[in-house]
C-alpha cells in the first residue's frame, strides 16, 4: 500500500489513519468533521485511501469504509451533452460511484493547451448528485491502442514511436520504452491531477485508473532499439528481490517467459511512474485494469494483452509499480467457474479486489455476491448509460432500465448500509457466493459454523420430498442468485441475498448436531444502526432462511443446546 506519510491531510483523521497503518488499532480511523475551505466554499474531506490488514482491505472515503457500487460509462460518454443520459443510468442502477473516462485527446488537443471544462462539469454534477467518481485516464493505452491520444501524438511516429516487431516492422501499440511518449503523457496527466486538486477539495473523485487495459496483442514485447538494450541487460534488482531470483539478463533469469515478463515490466514501470508523479500532486488511490488472460486454461501471450496486468504477471507489476494500490480485473466472463477463478487471482493480501469492469448482460449481476464475499472493495458493470450504445454480444443487447434492474436490485440489498458491510468485511469477516452455472449447493466455512447455500428451492419444505407434489421451480427468473454473509461478532451474522436458501449449521449439517438458531431478526439500517423489524421463526426458519426477490437483511444469532 501507499505509505500514508505522503498524504497531505494534517487533521486528526490523518493521525488516526497513521496509527492505524502502523497496526496500532484494528479498526478504521475515526471520522473527523472537516472545516470549510475558504477558497472554494467546498468542505474539504480527508483523502480517500486504501488500507490493508491481515489480508483484508478497505477503501476509506470521508474517513469511513466505502463500498463502490459502481457503474462505468461507455467509452464516448465523456462529454457534457451525454451526462443527462449517464446520470439516468446511475440513478436507475442506484450506483454510488461513476467511472468516467478523461481522454488525453480531449484535454490537450493542441500541445501545451489544456481544457478541463468537461472535468469541471462532471465533478460539479456528481457533487450535486452525491455520486463519487473514479476517473479513467485514457492516454497512451486504451485497450492497448493509442486511440485516445491527441492527433499530434497519434500522427508523429518519429517522436512517439510504436512498438517494433523482431523483424523490424512497426506494430500498432505505442512503445512503453519511449521516454518522449512517457513525458508527454505524464505532463497531461499531471495537469489533470493539478486541476483536480484545485477544484475537488471534498474528493468527489475517489480513485484514478491510470491508462486502460494496457499491453499488446499479437506481439509479446517491444523490439525497439531501447527495448533490445534493456532486454539484453540485467533484470532490475527490485524484481529479482521480489521473486528471489539470482541476477542475469531477462533471458537468463526467466527463460521462455522472458519476453512477456520484460513487456510487463516496461508497461508497469511506465504506468507506475505516472501514478507516482500524479500522487505527488494529489495522493488519491490509483490502479491499473487488466484485459484478462483466461483464468484457467493456458493461453499464449499475444493472444491476450501481453504485458498488461494479467494474473500471471501480478508480481512483476507489484515490483515495477508500487505507486498503484491495486490491479483490477475487467471480467466479461459469463461462466461461473472462470469468473470465480478470475476473482481469486486478483484477491490477494497485496492486492485489494476491485472488479473495475464487468459485463452488463443478465448472466453477470449474480457475481456481485461473490465479489463482495471475497472482500471486494467494489463492483462496476460497464456501459449502463443510455447514450445509445450496447456492447452486445459482450454485454446486453439493449441498454434499458430492464437490463439495469437485476444489478440495481443487488445494489439495493446493501446500499443503505454499504459502509457497514465494508467495515465488517475489513474488521470482521465476509463470505459470499454467486449461483454456480449448475445450480449446485455451496458450503461456506464460517469458523465454528457453516452456511449451506442452495438454489431452486421453494420457500417451504425440501425439493427431495416426494410425499408433497410441487410444480418445478421456474429457473428463468432465478438466475440472479447468491448470498452474502458478514460476521457482526462472535456467533452473530448479517445475511442478505437473492433467490437463495441459506442454512446455517455445524459441519454443513443443521440436523444431527446440537445446532439451533437463537434468533433470526429481520433488520433495517437506519441512522447508522440496525433497527429491528421482526423475528423470523416457524416456517420462515424451519427450511433454512429463504431469500427471494424481496430485499431482506437478517441478523442471525447462532447457538448450540
Ligand atoms: C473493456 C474496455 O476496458 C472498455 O473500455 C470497453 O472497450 C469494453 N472492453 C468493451 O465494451
Amino acid at each position: 500500500m501507499r505509505p500514508l506519510i505522503r498524504s497531505t491531510i494534517t487533521s486528526a483523521a490523518f493521525a488516526a489513519a497513521l496509527l492505524f497503518a502502523l497496526g496500532a488499532c484494528a479498526q478504521v480511523p475515526a471520522y473527523t468533521e472537516p472545516s470549510i475551505a475558504p477558497d472554494t466554499g467546498i468542505a474539504p474531506a480527508p483523502l480517500p485511501q486504501i488500507v490493508s490488514q491481515d489480508g483484508k482491505h478497505a477503501l476509506l472515503v470521508d474517513g469511513k469504509p466505502f463500498l463502490i457500487l459502481g457503474m462505468q460509462a461507455n467509452n464516448s460518454s465523456n462529454y457534457p451533452a451525454m451526462l443527462p443520459d449517464v446520470w439516468a443510468g446511475v440513478e436507475d442502477l442506484g450506483a454510488n460511484t461513476l467511472q468516467m473516462p478523461i481522454a488525453w485527446e480531449q484535454v490537450e488537443p493542441v500541445e501545451g493547451e489544456f481544457d478541463f471544462s468537461f472535468l469541471d462539469t462532471l465533478v460539479a454534477e456528481a457533487r450535486e448528485r452525491n455520486v463519487r467518481l473514479v476517473l479513467l485516464w485514457y492516454g497512451t493505452w486504451k485497450n492497448t491502442s493509442p486511440g485516445y491520444v491527441p492527433s499530434w501524438v497519434k500522427l508523429d511516429n518519429a517522436r512517439f514511436p510504436r512498438m517494433v516487431t523482431a523483424e523490424g516492422e512497426t506494430h500498432y501499440v505505442l512503445s512503453p520504452n519511449a521516454e518522449s511518449t512517457f513525458e508527454a503523457d505524464k505532463r497531461a496527466f499531471l495537469e489533470m491531477m493539478q486541476h483536480l486538486k484545485a477544484i475537488d477539495p471534498g474528493h468527489t473523485v475517489i480513485m484514478i485508473q491510470v491508462q486502460n487495459e494496457s499491453g499488446s496483442y499479437r506481439l509479446v514485447r517491444d523490439h525497439s532499439e531501447t527495448a533490445e538494450a534493456a532486454f539484453n541487460g540485467p533484470v532490475p534488482d527490485a524484481l529479482l528481490s521480489r521473486l528471489g531470483k539470482p541476477p542475469g539478463t531477462w533471458r537468463d533469469v526467466f527463460g521462455p517467459d522472458a519476453d512477456e515478463y520484460f513487456q510487463a515490466w516496461s508497461v508497469a514501470s511506465y504506468i507506475g511512474r505516472m501514478a507516482d508523479a500524479g500522487r505527488e500532486i494529489l495522493d488519491l488511490p490509483m490502479y491499473a485494469n487488466a484485459a484478462l488472460r483466461d483464468p484457467i486454461d493456458p493461453q499464449e501471450p499475444g493472444s491476450y494483452a501481453s504485458g498488461g496486468p494479467t494474473h500471471n504477471v501480478i508480481d512483476i507489476w507489484k515490483a515495477a509499480a508500487p505507486a498503484l494500490d491495486l490491479l483490477a480485473p475487467d471480467i466479461y466472463i459469463r461462466e461461473s467457474r472462470k469468473y470465480t477463478a478470475a476473482l481469486d487471482h486478483y484477491d490477494r493480501a497485496d492486492n485489494p479486489l476491485f472488479v473495475a469492469e464487468t459485463g452488463n448482460n443478465a448472466d453477470t449481476p449474480r457475481f456481485f455476491f461473490s465479489t463482495l464475499g471475497k472482500g471486494g472493495i467494489g463492483f462496476s458493470p460497464f456501459g449502463l448509460d443510455y447514450t445509445g450504445y450496447s456492447n452486445y454480444p459482450l454485454g446486453a443487447k439493449l441498454m434499458s432500465p430492464e437490463a439495469i434492474e437485476p444489478f440495481a436490485a443487488n445494489y439495493a440489498l446493501v446500499s443503505g448500509a454499504a459502509s457497514e458491510w465494508a467495515r465488517l468485511a475489513y474488521e470482521s469477516g465476509i463470505w459470499g457466493v454467486a449461483r454456480p452455472d449448475d445450480d449446485s449447493a455451496q458450503l461456506l466455512n464460517l469458523g465454528d459454523w457453516t452456511a449451506n447455500i442452495q438454489y431452486n428451492e421453494w420457500q417451504f419444505g425440501f425439493s427431495e420430498w416426494t410425499w408433497l407434489a410441487s410444480d418445478p421451480i421456474d429457473k428463468e427468473g432465478r438466475s440472479n442468485a447468491g448470498a452474502l454473509i458478514a460476521r457482526i461478532d462472535g456467533d452473530t451474522f448479517l445475511v442478505t441475498g437473492r433467490n437463495v436458501r441459506v442454512s446455517f449449521g455445524i459441519d454443513g449439517k443443521t440436523e444431527g448436531t446440537n445446532f439451533i438458531y437463537d434468533k433470526v431478526e429481520e433488520v433495517r439500517f437506519e441512522n447508522g444502526e440496525w433497527k429491528f423489524v421482526r423475528l423470523w421463526n416457524g416456517d420462515q426458519v424451519d427450511y433454512g432462511l429463504n431469500l427471494t426477490d424481496k430485499p431482506v437483511t437478517l441478523r442471525v444469532s447462532l447457538a448450540t443446546y
